[in-house]
């Protein structure tokens, strides 16, 4: 099968013809149709993740066919029987084993789930990672409710998207934050209320004033100095709900100021077989459908994962494979 292969840290993909290994019991070739990009995907091109080895073929997302049933791919392996974090065995499908950058994956069984029928291929191989993370950070960690008011920071990423449309399916009154203006426009259009850009002076005190009252949950995947100012916004109660790190440590957090919230600050990875079944539960009955921002073909792969690093994305960029 063809395959895109990244051979060491710091180059580009090449594509390469490669050899289909026997799959073990209750392991299946599943023919993607769809692939579609994380920033994981970008931090191991650049070396920056634990435990790499080489060479490897990326993608933590994908969908495609096995015999005539269409499906999606729950990217987490060995999950463990603990809903409440995962066990010493977990991994991510796209390092170390082979990912979704390719003809083929090889997954277990138990890792394939139905297509949900609304969606196309593109739309179906952008739901996993993003769908799950946001998934179970707003409702397994989050404990978000109707009713409640929830800021979204970033909201170009594919995690802060996806939360954008689950918040909007749900009736939650949803507020961003983003670089662009342009994305913050494109965010209102997908539902949200409004929101600021995080690049400008006081743009903390200018969303205090705009939502004129406070958010119950905070869903961040940037942490950096900026989380720190997120703590005044915030209503007593409130769960800020970490995902991701794409903009560094999180400096000068007042500890006066989450006691006397009482706080939690809470973090959240991928989910369990548990969260992924009722993420796809809730993709079906709200029709939800991911937003994609750019697609590639698998041989334009080092493109993609140039324009994902750049953060020009509003959405998933997705990998449409022949
Ligand atoms: N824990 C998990 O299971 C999990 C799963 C998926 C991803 N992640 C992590 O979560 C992060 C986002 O992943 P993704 O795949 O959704 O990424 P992505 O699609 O590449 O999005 C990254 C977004 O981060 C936002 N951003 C950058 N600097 C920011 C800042 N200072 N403040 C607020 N937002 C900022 C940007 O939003 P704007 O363009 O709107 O400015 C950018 O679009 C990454 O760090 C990733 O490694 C974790």
């Amino acid at each position: 099968m063809n395959a895109m292969i990244l051979w060491s840290p710091g180059q580009t993909l090449a594509m390469a013809e490669i050899d289909m290994t026997l799959p073990s019991i209750g392991d299946v070739y599943v023919r993607l149709k769809a692939a579609a990009l994380n920033k994981r995907d970008y931090w191991i091109t650049k070396g920056k993740y634990p435990g790499l080895v080489f060479p490897l073929i990326l993608g933590s997302d994908g969908a495609g066919i096995i015999g005539d049933r269409e499906v999606i791919i729950d990217p987490s392996i060995n999950w463990g029987d603990n809903n409440r974090h995962f066990g010493p065995g977990f991994k991510i499908i796209g390092m170390p084993d082979n990912g979704t950058l390719a003809e083929y994956v090889k997954v277990h069984e138990v890792n394939l789930y139905d297509k949900p029928s609304h969606l196309s291929w593109d739309e179906a191989a952008a739901l996993p990672v993003a769908g799950v993370t946001a998934y179970r950070s707003m409702f397994t960690r989050g404990k978000v409710q109707k009713g409640e008011r929830m800021l979204i920071t970033g909201i170009g990423g594919g995690v802060a998207t996806m939360a954008l449309l689950f918040g909007v399916a749900l009736g939650i009154e949803t507020w961003v934050t983003s670089s662009s203006d342009e994305k913050i426009e494109m965010a209102i259009i997908h539902g949200a209320k409004g929101g600021v850009n995080y690049t400008k002076d006081n743009w903390d005190k200018n969303l205090g004033q705009q939502v004129n009252q406070k958010f119950d949950i905070v869903i961040d995947g940037a942490g950096s100095p900026t989380f720190s100012k997120l703590l005044p916004l915030m209503n007593s109660s409130g769960r800020m709900v970490i995902y991701g790190g794409t903009a560094g440590n999180i400096n000068d957090l007042s500890p006066q100021r989450i006691f006397w919230k009482h706080l939690d600050i809470l973090g959240s990875t991928m989910g369990s077989p548990d969260d992924f079944r009722h993420m796809v539960d809730f993709v079906n009955e709200y029709k939800i459908k991911p937003i994609i921002s750019h697609t590639f073909s698998l041989d334009e792969a080092n493109e993609a994962i140039a324009l994902v690093g750049r953060g020009e994305q509003f959405g998933k960029v997705c990998i449409s494979i022949p």
